[in-house]
């Protein structure tokens, strides 16, 4: 890319990736102010977990995928669409309590997470347990609800979704392979497996329930995972990236951790350059897929190459 491509992309993607997490942001907290909860101090760390910044890629995804499918195949009758926002919501709290989860001594042993201390270190690790729980009980609570889509084929459609990202051979799943790739050396084709699971199935479910959403056809869907499937895995390679390259002060989170760790890091099978090019050639693989769509695909285009150009 030029200097130039990158000033427009850094302009465009930061200001509708603000946009979209300033709406999903407010959701969230008029979520939590209807919550009339007993357990204020679970309230509070599930809202310090969700609510304390993060990029939301994921909430991007979902509304830029909803968006794309409506404007080429959904409907324009707004009560019909539902709320993409409060699917954002849902997967963004499914991502907080992946993350809240995975800091806690007994996985990362992280301390710090969005520049703020860490949900176990904030509050205490049975908080930050019930915490992460909660908040994944409430993301299918809201996918389950008639105000977020009308349709009810729909939204078990989502909830469906989002549960089979998020199990046994989703995230869990990942996170159970990169605790065990501490112990045993990972070949690449492992590797890519388990960051597939981890984080690549988060991604892809966000994407595709946007379009879902959007009464995207399977045509579409299909291309929208493929789009997703190549951004999921240039993202991590970004993330593996960033644990070797970046400082903890601008990560907002611990730097260094994987190699000390013992992590499967893909820097580890590619080196700095060559995990940069991969990435590279990912988010080409990605454009490849949203081609049928041109300047409609924009938008995601843009959060493709701003999961491999982000500095945090
Ligand atoms: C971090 O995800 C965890 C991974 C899957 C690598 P993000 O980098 O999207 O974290 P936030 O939401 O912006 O904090
Ligand atoms: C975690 O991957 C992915 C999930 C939380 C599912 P990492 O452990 O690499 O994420 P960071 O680097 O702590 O954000
Ligand atoms: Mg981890
Ligand atoms: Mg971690
Ligand atoms: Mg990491």
């Amino acid at each position: 890319m030029t200097p130039t491509d990158t000033d427009r992309l850094t302009s465009a993607v930061t200001g509708r990736l603000a946009a979209d997490a300033r709406c999903v942001t407010q959701w969230l907290e008029a979520w939590f102010a209807r919550q009339d909860a007993a357990a204020d101090r679970l309230a509070e760390a599930m809202s310090h977990g969700v609510l304390n910044g993060g990029k939301r890629l994921r909430a991007s995804l979902v509304l830029s995928s909803a968006r794309l499918a409506t404007a080429h195949e959904g409907t324009s009758d707004a009560k019909a669409q539902g709320q993409p926002e409060a699917i954002a919501a849902a997967v963004e709290m499914l991502h907080a309590y992946s993350l809240i989860h995975d800091d806690l001594p007994a996985m990362d042993d992280a301390e710090l997470r969005r520049g703020l201390p860490a949900t176990h270190i904030a509050y205490d690790e049975a908080t930050a347990i019930l915490a992460g729980d909660a908040l994944q009980t409430a993301a299918f609570e809201i996918l389950a609800s008639a105000d977020t889509h009308p349709d009810a084929k729909i939204r078990c459609q989502l909830v469906s979704c989002l549960a089979s990202a998020s199990g046994l051979a989703g995230m869990a799943g990942g996170q159970m392979l990169d605790l065990q790739a501490e112990q045993t050396r990972f070949s690449l084709d492992q590797t890519t497996q388990m960051q597939a699971m981890k984080t690549g199935a988060l991604i892809r479910a966000a994407t595709v329930m946007g379009g879902i959403a959007g009464g995207a056809s399977e045509t579409m869907i299909s291309a929208l995972a493929d789009y997703a499937d190549a951004i999921g895995l240039a993202f991590q390679l970004a993330d593996d990236l960033l644990d070797y390259q970046a400082e903890s002060t601008e990560l907002g989170k611990p730097a260094g951790r994987d190699a000390e760790a013992g992590k499967a890091s893909y820097v580890h099978f590619y080196g700095v350059e060559g995990t940069r090019e991969k990435a590279e050639a990912l988010v080409e693989v990605a454009a490849k897929a949203l081609a049928p769509f041109a300047q409609d695909a924009e938008p995601l285009l843009d959060l493709a190459q701003f999961s491999i150009n982000r500095t945090h």
